[in-house]
């Protein structure tokens, strides 16, 4: 990966509060009671279950899903609040990429500075190359998604955070569908982004290795509540045997999961 002098837009790096946060849709509980503190410039890995709710965690804290009950908090604002958007620079890395097929790499990036009208063309091309210096990433401005493979996708994705200058950025699945290389890298550039513009990182995972290697805190969601919190140390060998089995599952040939499943539904 280049060097990089990337900054945040401005110096000012926000904290996430959550306090007490439900969700249900159409009654069905999703997230249940969930509190939880972020502190600025540290990065928070959030773990758990495949439907436990991180997803659904991660789109309150950008201001895409209202909460049922509870509250949200980027620095003193309400995330809830569509004026928030305009006091916080937030980049919210989608698990699929979403990527617009039809554009270059380059369009994908400058889109949203041209459709806020940030800046001139060339400025816009000064922070979208820079963006792509940033992830290597310089010969695929030309490029559409469709010809690019899965790690290049998720660096595409990232650098298009980038060119928005955030201060709070948020990953939703970034390694998942990648090889252990390329998600060793993706989780070296989260860290490195983070060292060089003290930028706000939550990530939402199930890789383990990643939270170990660089989440300062974490916390596992488990059917909707926080199971646990923590340093990254306190999850290398658990006492909650939930927390153990779901961080390092054994596989059993003799007693396998999927009878057990077959079962719960006898
Ligand atoms: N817009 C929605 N309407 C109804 N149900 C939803 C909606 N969004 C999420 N859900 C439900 O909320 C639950 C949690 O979904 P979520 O996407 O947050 O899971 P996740 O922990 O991110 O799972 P994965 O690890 O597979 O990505 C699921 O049962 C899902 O079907
Ligand atoms: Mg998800």
């Amino acid at each position: 990966m280049a060097d990089s002098s990337a900054t945040p837009a401005s110096g000012k790096t926000f904290g996430v509060t959550i306090e007490k946060l439900s969700k249900s849709f159409d009654g069905v509980p999703v997230l249940k009671n969930v509190s939880l503190e972020v502190k600025p410039g540290e990065i928070f890995v959030i773990m758990g279950p495949s439907g436990s709710g991180k997803s659904v965690l991660l789109k309150h804290i950008a201001g895409l899903e209202q909460p049922t009950s509870g509250r949200v908090f980027i620095g003193e604002f309400d995330a809830s609040d569509p004026a928030t958007r305009d006091k916080v620079h937030l980049a919210l890395v989608f698990q699929a990429g979403a990527l617009f097929n039809s554009m270059t790499v380059y369009d994908n990036l400058a889109l949203y500075p041209r459709e806020h009208r940030l800046c001139s063309e060339a400025g816009i091309r000064e922070r979208v190359m820079h963006a792509l210096q940033i992830l290597s990433l310089e010969k695929s401005a030309g490029q559409y998604p469709g010809e690019l493979s899965g790690g290049m996708k998720k660096r595409v994705a990232i650098a298009r955070a980038l060119v928005m200058e955030p201060q709070l950025l948020l990953y939703d699945e970034p390694t998942s569908e990648l090889d252990p290389v390329m998600s060793a890298t993706i989780t070296e550039i989260i860290a490195t982004l983070r060292e060089q513009t003290a930028v706000t990182t939550i990530v939402v995972s199930h890789d383990r290795d990643l939270a170990i290697a660089i989440a300062d805190h974490m916390a596992i969601l488990m059917d909707g509540r926080i199971r646990a919190v923590g340093t990254a140390a306190d999850f290398k060998s658990p006492a909650d045997p939930a927390i153990a089995n779901f961080l390092s599952p054994t596989i059993d040939l003799k007693n396998p999961r999927f009878k057990q499943l077959e079962n719960d539904y006898e």
